[in-house]
């Protein structure tokens, strides 16, 4: 199946090391089709100005179009109103804030964080900073051979000391989809709060926030066709008026003095400074093409062609998927007992195939795997079956190579 997309992604149309170039490394970045490209530019060409501070003309312009793409964040993800939407650079920052801004607030020595084991170091780490500062403890959930989550543990560990569960929606490692409602649901049963990591799900998977009862859910525009750099937090109006700014700047106070300072209301009480506002222009216009696309017509197309290439991987003797038997979005991890993940990556790189090996940054997934890494395709809407045949012929190349 060869799809139009391609056309729109100037990008796909290079080549690396004399062969067409074949993009599978989107689950660490997708490629941003043209229009994302040329809405960034005319802002620059036609409006560029600060924003919320200027009476003049641009700056009006500047903001509004700022803010109209804050709207289209929103009802992206089914938010209720745009000034629970933050801007920030993407999920490491938001994830941040919310360790730092709601965890500093409200966690103290006994309280316990517990983590999906298959999280992402952006999900970990700044948990990790926040506990050693309030004595609270971070505990890892368990999960089974093919990195799903172990709900009846999970009900097993949750009590009055449970503060905050963090998952990613989307495995970027693996592509399983985790149960986030239901996750919800144990957490808002023992009083908790529930931190998603929405960065792989959001080009892949619908995303309704209030349907999904997530407290928290950070975005990076990069993962969905945007530019990078860029990215946002949803955080629930009632959370987020009763957190304490992250950082401090201009347009995140009402009032300045010496003798102290008020703040400004959300969504600005967070978001100091000169916003990056040509790249939440490019997000917003991203996720425009998703809708003009239709996400379920982008979803099926992936899926289709992550299955035929987990199908085909199979068929090379020595591949071993990782993940294979549950629900997954885009995403064919596998190892070989032919080749370390690195190599297979240098072989494919000569091909012009492009995918990510090693941990992904998951470090404590795959040691719970027992790996020390995968090679890892995966797929974006524009690929193509060409594109799964050349995958297929640099791996059996590789097994010619090494096995
Ligand atoms: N964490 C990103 C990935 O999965 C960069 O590749």
């Amino acid at each position: 199946m060869e799809t139009g997309l391609k056309s729109e992604f100037s990008i796909l149309g290079r080549e690396v090391n004399g062969r067409r170039l074949v993009y599978l490394d989107n689950a660490a970045t997708t490629q941003r089709p043209d229009c994302v490209l040329r809405a960034m530019d005319d802002f620059s060409r036609t409006m560029n100005a600060n924003v919320h501070r200027g009476v003049h003309r641009l700056s009006q312009e500047a903001t509004e179009a700022f803010e109209r793409a804050r709207d289209i964040v929103r009802d992206f993800v089914g938010a209720g109103e745009s000034a629970e939407i933050l801007w920030t650079k993407g999920c490491t920052e938001s994830l941040n804030l919310v360790a730092q801004g709601w965890g500093g607030a409200n966690l103290k020595a006994g309280d316990e964080v517990l983590l999906n084991t298959g999280e992402h170091h952006a999900d970990i780490v700044p948990w990790q900073l926040v506990a050693e500062r309030t004595g609270a403890l971070v505990r890892s959930i368990p999960i089974d051979d093919d990195g799903v989550i172990d709900l009846d543990a999970l009900r097993g560990m949750v009590g009055p000391r449970t503060k905050a569960i963090g998952v990613k929606h989307v495995c970027n490692a693996t592509g399983v989809i985790h149960p986030v409602k239901e996750i919800a649901e144990i957490a808002h049963s023992v009083g908790a709060v529930i931190v998603v990591d929405g960065a792989q799900a959001l080009a892949h998977v619908i995303v309704d926030v209030r349907e999904l009862g997530a407290d928290f859910y950070s975005m990076s525009s990069h993962k969905v066709y945007g530019p990078m750099g860029m990215g946002a937090l949803y955080g629930r109006r009632e959370l987020l008026e009763a957190m304490p700014p992250f950082m401090g700047g201009g347009d995140m106070i009402r009032t300045v003095s010496f003798e102290g300072t008020t703040f400004n209301e959300i969504p600005n009480k967070f978001e100091p400074g000169t916003p990056n506002v040509p790249g939440a222009i490019g997000f917003a216009r991203a996720l425009e093409w998703v809708q003009e696309k239709g996400l379920g017509e982008l979803s099926r197309i992936e899926n289709e062609l992550a299955v035929r290439a987990r199908d085909e991987l199979l068929e090379i003797p020595g591949v071993r998927l990782v993940g294979r038997s549950v629900p997954q979005a885009s995403v064919v991890s596998f190892v070989t007992d032919f080749a370390h993940p690195h190599d297979l990556g240098t072989i494919l790189d000569g091909f012009g195939v492009a995918i990510r090996s090693g941990h992904h940054c998951c470090m404590p997934l795959m040691n719970r795997l027992g790996i020390p890494g995968t090679a890892r395709a995966s797929f974006a809407a524009y690929n193509t079956n060409v594109d799964i045949k050349v995958l297929i012929d640099g791996v059996r190349k590789a097994r010619e190579i090494f096995g």
